[in-house]
């Protein structure tokens, strides 16, 4: 192997170009343009092949919330690697997955006392689906098979996933889906209809009143459960209005549907909980999870289930007929565990509830650039929505939104030294969720960085 260096850096420059396929990438752009290429992380900061230092502004995707470079953590992996690699979850226990199992099941809010776990998030949701059919026909309403999700969200990307996730253009190359996705309004609330406009909590009865109307018109006993994120991520950050959640939860009762927390992104700390549910103060049937739950030092996911949907399955031949091989793997079992004693010896939660006010009145700040049309989000989680007028919150077209974000912001607030989002699956808009390690040191440094390349862009415009 070739020592570390100039050479290497080019040889691996070379190698990524010819071997490796990015996820959701335009490999052509990087015909003429090296590929970033991230080497090593300490804390809230990340560093490239250069040297060159960037402020982890979106946790890596939504994942990072101790931070990066925790030896304790990496080491509990080792510590377990050596000690049992493997084992299935299929018939068989191991320590570290019945200890994890454990744990969650005692911070999820209520009778969420189940875990089933997944190596993903896509997988976690796919899960939840699989699992709403097969206790419906278990328990005698073999119709339900529907789920409602939201405009715009995104749920992930295998094929049951996907059909569950609202963004047309990332669906149309893989039609047909499996059916039984319906889509209903988000909480935009910067975009609401007309009539109820300036009127937060009229908009939330309104879109969560959709979802009765979609189940109405599906047919209740069509329907088997809806799929909401506590604060959506896609669209760039909606969180839900006053009283929608309590609305959802009482219309699922009413028409026997369940309800999904898909908390990918929203546990663990990204809300100043360990779950967005309890933020918002919803009792979910499902809650799916992945990301934060190892901080990305080893990869892991699952869904923490009620008590009521497990009990067909407690008793009698009934089995959940549904597996994945590396789901709770012994490792990053072992690196969860570990993650969840730094969230406790640091207080984690505590430092975003401590430090959220701040971190969103300095984001706030940028209100004043005529390019900033909305400063929007909770916990450690914003999304910055752009607009070509302020006053009529008029958007780019699609043309505009593709030469400002992927022409020129994605790379600016790169090179400026951000690591975040510039997203134009909505409307366009900039995301940030940094480590929860963070403080008003770094919320600063996002500040001045944005506000000097938002405004070059502006002048580009
Ligand atoms: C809300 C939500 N659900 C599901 C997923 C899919 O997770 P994964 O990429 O781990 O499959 C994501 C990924 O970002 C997500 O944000």
């Amino acid at each position: 192997m070739t020592a570390p260096g100039k050479d290497h850096n080019a040889e691996l420059q070379a190698a990524a170009k010819r071997n490796l396929w990015l996820h959701f990438t335009r490999m052509s752009s990087y015909s003429d343009n090296d590929i970033p290429m991230i080497v090593r992380g300490s804390g809230q900061y990340v560093y490239d092949q250069h040297g060159k230092r960037y402020l982890d502004g979106l946790s890596g995707l939504f994942v990072s919330q101790i931070g990066h470079g925790r030896r304790e953590v990496a080491e509990a992996g080792a510590r377990q690697g050596s000690e049992l690699a493997y084992f299935p979850l299929w018939s068989y226990a191991h320590p570290r997955a019945i200890e994890l199992a454990e744990r969650l099941a005692d911070l999820a809010p209520g009778d969420l006392n189940r875990v089933f776990f997944t190596t993903s998030g896509s997988e976690a949701v796919e899960s939840a689906w699989k699992l709403a059919k097969q206790y419906f026909k278990i328990v005698g309403e073999p119709g339900r098979y529907k789920v409602i999700s939201r405009d715009i969200a995104y749920h992930g990307t295998s094929m049951g996933a996907l059909a569950i996730t609202g963004l047309a253009g990332i669906k149309a190359p893989f039609e047909p889906l499996p059916p039984g996705g319906i889509r209903v309004p988000n909480t935009n609330f910067y975009r609401a209809p007309e009539f109820v406009a300036g009127d937060l909590e009229g908009f939330g009865r309104w879109a969560a009143g959709e979802i009765e109307r979609a189940i109405l018109r599906e047919g209740p006993d069509s329907v088997a459960a809806v799929f909401l994120e506590p604060l959506q991520n896609s669209g760039g950050c909606f969180p839900p209005p006053p009283g929608y959640f309590g609305r959802v939860r009482e219309i699922c009762d009413r028409y026997g549907v369940l309800l999904v927390s898909d908390e990918v992104i929203c546990a663990f700390g990204r809300l100043g909980y360990y779950f967005g549910s309890q933020r918002y103060r919803y009792q979910p049937d499902i809650i799916t999870f992945a990301k934060g739950v190892t901080s990305g030092y080893s990869p892991l996911g699952g869904m923490l289930v009620s008590d009521r949907l497990m009990e067909p399955f407690t008793a009698g031949p009934a089995s959940f007929l549904h597996g994945v091989t590396f789901a709770g793997h012994p490792v990053s079992c072992a690196v969860a565990l570990a993650n969840l004693d730094v969230f406790e010896k640091e207080d984690l939660l505590g430092n975003v509830r401590a430090n959220e006010a701040g971190f969103r009145a300095t984001l706030r700040k940028l209100n004043d650039l005529p390019i900033v049309g909305d400063v929007r989000g909770d916990g450690y989680f914003y999304g910055i929505e752009l607009v070509k007028d302020k006053s009529t919150r008029e958007t780019f077209s699609d043309s505009e939104s593709e030469r400002l974000l992927r022409g020129y912001l994605s790379q600016a607030l790169f090179d400026a030294g951000l690591v975040c989002r510039a997203d134009d699956r909505g409307d366009p808009v900039i995301q940030l969720a940094p480590p929860l390690t963070c403080t008003q040191e770094h919320f600063d440094e996002m500040e001045q960085i944005l506000r000097s390349v938002l405004t070059k862009a502006w002048a580009r415009l």
